[in-house]
């Protein structure tokens, strides 16, 4: 039997308490009916979501985490949100160095790797984001820069259960350009070869139920990293039920 596919909902800073309760009601519902084991499901709401997601799935299989997390467990660090405190509520996963904190916050591999040790300390799953930009690709760059990120933001606490890398070309991000078959097929090989552990690899970036398919079927791809589709209950079910 094969692995259950991993399919992460990264709802970045999107939703409010209130059009959040049902859209988590109804995806927690949908997953108690889907066949169990089928696919393992998480939901990675903004910071101000975690607790009502928490609470709305306490008895769902589905499991839930945080968007980024500070490589200090505590201290003076305004704003930050460390590991232990998403452990805190209930998280069992972090993404870190996804490419819009890379990008907007400036964040290096070297400060993802510091909080991709601390999320490991704190007993949380760390879903280390890595990807090449458009001009990096058509300058011919891709496999170094992805390889480079890849050397840089993995910490030695790394394992197959903690950790889990996400392909995500910045160019497909929200721009409804997804990767072909072949550029992710040949990325995910790059990537299972030159990783030291043997985690999951997820490819990310304009996922939806008409291409998840298609995707989650590819060598080497365990899953799916989910933005803008992940905001429709049945649009991300449908995703999670294409595996
Ligand atoms: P989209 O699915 O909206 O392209 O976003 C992908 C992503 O950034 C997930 O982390």
């Amino acid at each position: 039997m094969t692995a259950p596919k991993l399919i992460v909902g990264n709802w970045k800073m999107n939703g409010l308490q209130a059009d959040s309760r049902e859209r988590i009601e109804k995806l927690a519902e949908a997953v108690k009916s889907a066949k169990s084991g089928a696919f393992d499901m998480v939901l990675c709401p903004p910071a101000t979501l975690i607790a009502t997601v928490g609470w709305f799935l306490k008895e769902s299989s589905l499991k839930w985490g945080g968007q980024d997390c500070h490589a200090q467990p505590s201290g003076a660090f305004t704003g930050d949100i460390s590991a232990p405190m998403l452990k805190d509520l209930g998280c069992a996963y972090v993404i870190l160095g996804h490419s819009e904190r890379r990008q907007y916050h400036k964040e290096t591999s070297e400060e993802v790797l510091a909080k991709a040790k601390a999320a490991h300390a704190a007993g949380l799953v760390a879903i280390i984001c890595i990807g090449e930009t458009d001009a990096e690709r058509t300058a011919g760059k891709a496999d170094a820069v992805v390889s480079a990120q890849l050397a840089a933001s993995i910490p030695e606490t790394a394992t197959p259960e903690n950790t889990v890398i996400a392909y995500e070309p910045v160019w497909a991000i929200g721009t409804g350009k997804v990767a072909s078959s072949d550029d992710i097929l040949k990325m995910h090989a790059l990537i299972r070869g030159k990783s030291k552990v043997k985690s999951r690899i997820l490819y990310g970036g304009s996922v939806k139920s008409s291409n998840a398919k298609e995707i989650l079927h590819l060598a080497n791809v365990d899953g799916v990293l989910v933005g803008g589709a992940s905001l429709k209950a049945d649009e991300f079910m449908a995703i999670a039920e294409a595996s």
